[in-house]
């Protein structure tokens, strides 16, 4: 197939241009909406082309930087190209590059780490100012103007229909069958015009199949044919085979009990190793006609829906390894029906997670023993990732899980600790605990039953003594016993951590 044949709209082929020529037309200090979410649908020329015109304009003495927002985590040709040579002067709302975490905590890139299901309204209030250039990877125009979006869809709506000037990449690597797999719902409006969003089941279509965008906004065509940045699957490690375990026993329990289905409800998994490992515990259980309503399709799920235990996914990306990924797209017309893609601002709607009652499984850095989740800062002060759709799904969800080995860095950090260094789920979202060595089942629980579960149930053993050494002095001891702390100990464990790199807790001996 010719690439121009992905551009079927007669008023754009005079726009078609290199990636270069394209990158000229972004103003300096502009703010670009770019696509992009886990590694799937960025665009993959333009931001390598701008980021060579900002070395560019460092040697010439006249540098520049642009303001990047996106769906959510891109690739190195983006956020690590971009960062490289310094050009990013504000990023959000979510980023997983290592170069773009140097520059954020190195304090030369500002960072905003905001609910994924919160950019979008954010950006029609107002309150993050204006949306210079749209930058978004499609898969291709159709005659009729329409736009076929590509394997993720983010927040491409928003960033179309806000932003002064549209730049198109045209990515004929991507599959002309993923036609007819999004749902673009344009229904969404700001209060006090909101309405319901009429979502009731994961597989539901609201919407149309097509990005819209008027064909006078956009100003360059650049056709790439480039891969997506796909992780190959790492072999699942014991740890994780624990935590999963812990988990399909939970959700077991939990049938027997009457409190949920055979089918359980929507599952919403992150991204990484222990997700994969629940995903694939669950193709081995006794589950059956399962749904997915989450933010990404990781490998674990694709096998789901493979095997028949997994019936319908909603997704807003893929996030899947290169070998996942080409069975994907050679079967895409089987998958059709079993997989929707939407803007995340609906996949990760507060509304509709509250309604379907997901059951939410995401990663974290360390818990305290009352319940309160740190997702993002390692030490208080040092971004990792983000918050990304966590918050979205864990305050919403109809049970919540955050999963982590319980020891971090090769047992030098516990991730069970008195007092988190930074709250991103408080403990009135967070349900189930669990760590390789247990899980702690939250639910109808007051601060000191809750803390006691934790800690025997969560805690590795070499920490637990000093754990209960911590809590039971803060019991007897401090000012209030509603959820008791020692304040003037509650961060030391970290303060050790910085000053021997080993957590050494102070205890009563
Ligand atoms: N103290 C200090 N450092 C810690 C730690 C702790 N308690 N726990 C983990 N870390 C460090 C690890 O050592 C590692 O750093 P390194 O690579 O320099 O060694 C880093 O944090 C990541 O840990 P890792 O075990 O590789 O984590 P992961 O891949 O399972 O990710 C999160 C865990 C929390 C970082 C990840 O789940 C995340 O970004 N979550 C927020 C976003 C989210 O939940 N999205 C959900 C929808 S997709």
């Amino acid at each position: 197939m010719s690439m121009s044949s992905r551009v079927a709209d007669e008023r754009l082929r005079s726009k078609i241009m290199s990636a270069e020529e394209a990158a000229l037309l972004i103003p300096p200090g502009g703010t670009i909406g770019m696509s992009g979410f886990t590694g799937a649908g960025y665009p993959k020329a333009v931001p390598r082309a701008l980021a060579e015109r900002i070395e560019r304009s460092y040697k010439e003495g006249q540098p520049f930087q642009v303001k990047v927002w996106t769906g959510a985590s891109t690739a190195p040709e983006l956020d690590g190209a971009l960062a490289k040579v310094n050009g990013i002067e504000l990023r959000l709302p979510y980023q997983s590059d290592p170069t773009c975490r140097t520059r954020i905590n190195e304090g030369s890139m500002e960072y905003l780490d905001m609910h994924l299901s919160h950019v979008a309204q954010t950006v029609w209030q107002g309150f993050l100012g204006h949306l210079n250039v749209a930058l978004v990877e499609v898969t291709g125009i159709r005659a009729d103007g329409r736009i076929i979006p590509s394997s993720s869809v983010g927040n491409n709506k928003t960033w179309l229909d806000c932003a002064d000037k549209v730049i198109l990449e045209v990515n004929s690597w991507q599959p002309e069958h993923l036609e007819g797999m999004h749902d673009i719902y344009y229904g969404t409006r700001l209060p006090p015009e909101r309405r319901p969003i009429p979502l009731v089941y994961p597989g539901d279509r609201i919407g149309t199949p097509y990005l819209s965008c008027p064909p006078e906004k956009i100003i360059a065509v650049v056709e790439t044919h480039t891969p997506d940045r796909n992780s190959a699957f790492s072999p699942l490690d014991e740890t994780s085979r624990l935590i999963a375990g812990h988990i399909l026993e939970f959700l077991e329990h939990e049938v027997r009990k009457g409190r949920l289905a055979p089918s359980l409800l929507p599952i919403q998994s992150g991204v990484g190793n222990i997700a994969n490992a629940v995903l694939s515990g669950l193709a081995d259980s006794r589950f059956e006609r399962l749904t997915a309503y989450t933010e990404v399709l990781q490998d674990g799920m694709l096998h789901l829906l493979d095997i028949g235990k997994l019936i319908v996914t909603s997704t807003t990306a893929f996030s899947l390894s290169p070998e996942a990924l080409s069975r994907l797209y050679e079967r895409l017309d089987d998958y059709r029906s079993r997989i929707i893609l939407r803007p995340q601002e609906i996949s990760n709607h507060p509304e509709v997670i509250r309604r379907l009652g997901c059951l939410a499984m995401n990663g974290m850095i360390e818990v305290d023993i009352y319940g309160n989740v740190n997702s993002t800062h390692i030490m208080g002060s040092n971004i990792q990732n983000g918050i990304g759709g966590s918050g979205d799904f864990a305050r919403n969800a109809y049970i919540s899980f955050f999963m982590t080995p319980s020891m971090a860095k090769g047992g030098a950090i516990s991730c069970i600790v008195p007092m988190v260094s930074h709250v991103d789920h408080t403990e009135h979202d967070v349900h189930v605990i669990v760590t390789e060595q247990g899980l702690a089942d939250l639910r109808g629980l007051s601060p000191k039953q809750r803390a006691e579960k934790i800690i025997e149930r969560c805690a590795h053993p070499d920490v637990r003594p000093a754990l209960w050494d911590y809590y039971r002095r803060a019991v007897s001891g401090a000012q209030g016993r509603h959820t008791p702390h020692l304040l003037d100990e509650a961060l030391s464990w970290h303060q050790s951590y910085l000053h021997n790199g080993r957590m050494t807790p102070p205890t009563s001996r």
